[in-house]
């Protein structure tokens, strides 16, 4: 059990929390393409571990990610005209480049030369996936941008449902390391069928078991964790088990159990302590296109959620949960897996407090995700030099992927090499 002290370690991020720091020391999505795809188009508030940014591509293509206030007197940026390769402050003019060189600043005069002494907060940015990557961190060390586990060739399909949640992100996070609650939340979605392996259409999704008491074996890994959740298949169950292996790459990144089409992913970025971008990813040849998969997460801009990414369910509407589709059999009365599991993570607080939490065997995840980022938010408190060694020393890894399949009992589920092996059908 951790404590109350703890609790706030792990999951507060705003001024100098040392999480945020830890955040601040990887790449991390700053807002998909599709929002700033314009060159010279609107640009767009962002907020990002508890500052707030400004996001535009400028008429070169080029994008950038500055800090939100201009530097003369801290007027928004985000509602600055997008001009001249540059973003233009409305208050007194000063124009901002992409790297945060003032290109123009009509208030004083040239010769001066009091524009070149100036320069905004500008950070590294990578267009990767369909988001715009950004690194928040010592502008003096930036890592190398390394594609994410579920993008890792620039053609890779990818498509993304995102939502704004109004809570803190580690309850999310562990939501998508906490296999347990699928066989009752998203059973209505994730239906128990004599499936060789998970399966997906167009209206669920389809799993070998019935099983809703699953063991959980855990290991450790340099980029994190990750687990098998074990449960009886329907079929052959006295010589196999049907195992559902997901991995947490730190800091916020969870690769999700696929099913036989398509693999899947979880991105959860820190607005501030209270609010959090919500990343629902679909990857691989087969995924379905991103507006079928808004669609069938009833996650549809315009319909679902609203411009800002944010739902129209809500804690003071109860999510718009149906009782009649409820009497009728649906086990939550809410559409939409993902609706599923937000109603249930802001229900929890703002921050939820986990020194209140009673854990049980299936809890074994939640168990390792606590010890694993308390681990990097403690070392980051007490020896910053020493946290941004461990994390720039890390060379390329090879992260062991998530992965779902009814296997002989024994098979090594930690290695793709020990499951391909042993894998039957
Ligand atoms: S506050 Fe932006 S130019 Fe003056
Ligand atoms: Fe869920």
């Amino acid at each position: 059990m951790i404590t109350s002290a703890e609790n706030d370690l792990m999951c507060r991020v705003e001024g100098d929390a040392p999480m945020g720091s830890v955040m601040r020391h990887y790449w991390m999505p700053a807002c998909l393409s599709e929002e700033i795809s314009e060159a010279g188009g609107k640009p767009l508030k962002i907020g990002l571990v508890g500052k707030s940014y400004v996001a535009f591509r400028n008429t070169a293509g080029e994008v950038g990610v500055l800090d939100e206030l201009c530097p003369h007197r801290g007027a928004s940026l985000a509602l600055g005209r997008n001009e001249e390769c540059g973003l233009t402050c409305l208050y007194h003019g000063w124009r901002m480049g992409v790297k945060g060189d003032v290109i123009a600043m009509p208030s004083e005069p040239e010769e001066s030369g009091f524009r070149k002494k100036i320069k905004h907060n500008a950070y590294a940015v990578k267009e990767w996936a369909g988001m715009i990557w950004v690194y928040l961190g010592d502008k003096k060390e930036v890592p190398e941008f390394v594609p994410p586990a579920w993008a890792p060739t620039a053609d890779t399909k990818v498509s993304i449902a995102k939502i704004k949640i109004p809570c803190n992100w580690a309850q999310i996070t562990e939501g998508a390391l906490d296999s347990a609650h699928s066989s009752s939340l998203h059973s209505s979605d994730m239906v128990p069928s004599r499936v060789l392996e998970a399966e997906a259409d167009e209206s669920g999704w389809y799993r070998p078991s019935t099983d809703k008491n699953p063991k959980f074996r855990v290991e450790k890994t340099s980029y994190g964790y990750h687990y098998a959740a074990i449960r009886r298949p329907i079929k052959d169950a006295d010589s196999h088990d049907y195992i559902r292996s997901s991995v947490f790459v730190a800091p916020m990144s969870v690769l999700i159990p696929p099913n036989k089409s398509y693999n899947v992913a979880n991105v959860n970025v820190p607005i501030d302590d209270e609010n959090t971008m919500f990343h629902f990813i679909g990857w691989g040849e087969n995924c379905p296109d991103q507006d079928f998969w808004r669609k069938f997460l009833c996650a549809e801009p315009g319909q679902d959620i609203n411009d800002k990414w944010v739902s129209k369910r809500n804690i003071d509407n109860d999510f718009l949960q149906d009782r009649e589709w409820m009497k009728e059999g649906n086990y939550t009365g809410i559409p939409g897996i993902p609706n599923q599991d937000i109603a249930m993570w802001i229900t929890m607080g703002a921050v939820a407090e986990r020194s209140k939490d009673t854990l049980g065997a299936s809890d074994i995840s939640i168990v390792e995700f606590r010890r694993c980022v308390l681990e990097q938010a403690k070392l980051m408190e007490s020896n910053p030099d020493e946290f941004a060694q461990q994390v720039y020393r890390k060379g390329p890894e090879t992260i062991v992927p998530s992965w779902q399949g009814v296997v002989p009992k024994g098979t090594d589920w930690t290695s793709i090499e020990g499951r391909s092996k042993e894998k039957i059908n």
